[in-house]
């Protein structure tokens, strides 16, 4: 064990993460430096060792070094961000979690791991630049700019099932009151397109619209994206307004609000009971007028439980809660979506595909899409790029789509599983389609072929996603 953990092998092992790992001695001396922290601050392992860490450091103070704050203090920090020039004039930005060394009840010296997030912060702020500067644009172009950036509207959510119904109903009444929304769905069933409709509906249409991940950055740096920085504050951050401030008078969405660190949350619910922020490393606070729409892709309650989500948070957002359903309970919107999709991608990519055929869409029917919407989207996309005919064909589907059973002909599950139902179906499909084909689109005609009133006609075209197979209807 000992030869196991014997400082060689721990060397060697330290040079091959991806993170900084220094250590001091009491005096504050460097004795330990790996390959990322030389490779982070361009400087070579042996140029550190043996000297002490302000001089390595020199923007650094004994106030703001998280290495010796942890020698001085004798407590842990855990994730703390710190911004510093390094020798060479760089400016940089890592996430600390420093440990002070103890033996015999006595400090003798303190570890750092250092992550690297000078990228993504200077990414992440050139997204607030200039996310600003389109919103500063001169009236003009502006309301269209702030516009394209939420281009979604209710007419663009396709769903005609009673749940759709029902929730874009909700929607649009939410969109008139500034209240929070909360909104959850499994991943692609349109969340970020309710959001964006809900914008659109409500009052303030023509102000800002702001996404945010909560998930795509460190919980330090968010804090900085969402309210702001000031100058001089020990993260060394500059005067700059957050999200919330760019959002003023609009929506901003907060996406994977579960993401959210929890102190975050704590801050988040202030600003949401009285409406002011106050950015980080500031006194004062500023009143902000922001409508606020969380998005979470699992639960909210169970987030809740699981302690993703604050429950205080939870309660004051889900003023306004709306669940979109996966497409798997809502699959007679499923044709719809075909042609919906059929349609964009007609445009799209110059095509003039007419529809799809009838083994094909049962497929589709039969699928229970884990992917929901967006998976839907992208399989009549691939469909469409690959084929050269003017009907999607089951072979043009992935292979996990193609449910016909090679040697017989017959659905995968075996005939005698098919359900009376589906089957009757199926032949109704395929007998109106011939049919109406045949009888080159006219609904009256071909319902009077048919023998069936023309309204039920059309009804069964809808329901089968048949109604662009021959272009009217
Ligand atoms: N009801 C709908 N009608 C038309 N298109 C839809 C519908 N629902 C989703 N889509 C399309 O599916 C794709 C995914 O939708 P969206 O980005 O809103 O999903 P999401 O719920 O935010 O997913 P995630 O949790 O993965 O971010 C988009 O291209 C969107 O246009
Ligand atoms: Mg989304």
């Amino acid at each position: 064990m000992d030869l196991i953990f014997s400082r060689k092998n721990m060397e060697v092992l330290l040079d091959y993460i991806a993170e900084g790992v220094q250590i001091i001695d009491s005096r504050g001396r460097i004795i330990y430096y790996n390959r990322a922290a030389s490779e982070l601050e361009d400087i070579k392992q042996e140029d550190t060792i043996g000297r002490h860490i302000l001089e390595v450091y020199p923007s650094l103070s004994p106030e703001t070094s998280t290495l010796l704050q942890a020698i001085r203090t004798g407590m842990p920090s855990f994730q703390v961000q710190q911004t510093f020039i390094n020798y060479k004039g760089k400016k940089i930005t890592t996430v600390n979690t420093s440990l002070p060394i103890k033996a015999n009840n006595k400090i003798i010296g303190a570890i750092e791991v250092s992550k690297n997030i000078t990228d993504v912060r200077e990414l992440s702020e050139r997204l607030v630049d200039l996310q600003e500067r389109l919103l500063h644009k001169e009236s003009g172009p502006k309301q269209k700019r702030v516009k394209d950036s939420a281009g979604y509207t209710f007419i663009d959510i396709i769903g005609q099932s009673q749940e759709m119904l029902i929730l874009k109903g909700l929607a649009m009444k939410a969109s008139q009151t500034p209240s929070p929304i909360l909104i959850y769905g499994e991943t692609g069933t349109g969340k970020e397109l309710f959001v964006q409709a809900i914008h659109n509906a409500s009052p303030r249409r023509d102000k800002p619209f702001i996404a945010q991940n909560c998930a795509a950055l460190p919980g330090t740096l968010l804090e900085g994206i969402l309210f702001g920085t000031v100058k001089g504050s020990f993260t060394g951050a500059d005067d700059r307004a957050g999200l919330f401030e760019l959002a003023h008078g609009g929506t901003l969405f907060l996406d994977e609000i579960n993401a959210m660190p929890m102190e975050l949350q704590a801050k988040l619910l202030r600003v949401l009971q009285d409406g002011n922020i106050r950015r980080v490393g500031d006194i004062k606070t500023r009143n902000v007028d922001v409508r606020i729409i969380a998005a979470s892709n699992t639960d909210p309650r169970a987030a809740v439980e699981g302690r993703q989500l604050r429950r205080d948070l939870y309660y004051r957002l889900n003023a306004v809660e709306l669940r979109i359903p996966e497409l798997k309970e809502r699959k007679g919107d499923i044709p719809l979506l075909i042609q919906y999709f059929i349609d964009k991608f007609n445009d799209r990519l110059g095509k003039n595909i007419r529809g799809i055929a009838s083994d094909a869409q049962s497929s589709l029917q039969q699928y229970a899409w884990p992917g929901n919407v967006r998976e839907l989207e992208h399989v009549i996309e691939g469909a469409m790029n690959l084929m050269d005919g003017q009907i999607i064909q089951i072979e043009n589907l992935p292979p996990y789509l193609r449910r016909i059973d090679q040697s017989s002909g017959k659905y995968g599950k075996s005939e005698k599983t098919v359900s009376l139902k589906r089957a009757l179906e199926d032949y109704e499909q395929e007998m109106i389609r011939s049919c109406f084909e045949a009888c080159e689109g006219n609904v009256s005609r071909a319902a009077e072929e048919l023998d069936i009133p023309r309204q039920t006609l059309q009804y069964k075209l809808k329901k089968y996603g048949l109604t662009k197979c021959t272009g009217r209807i």
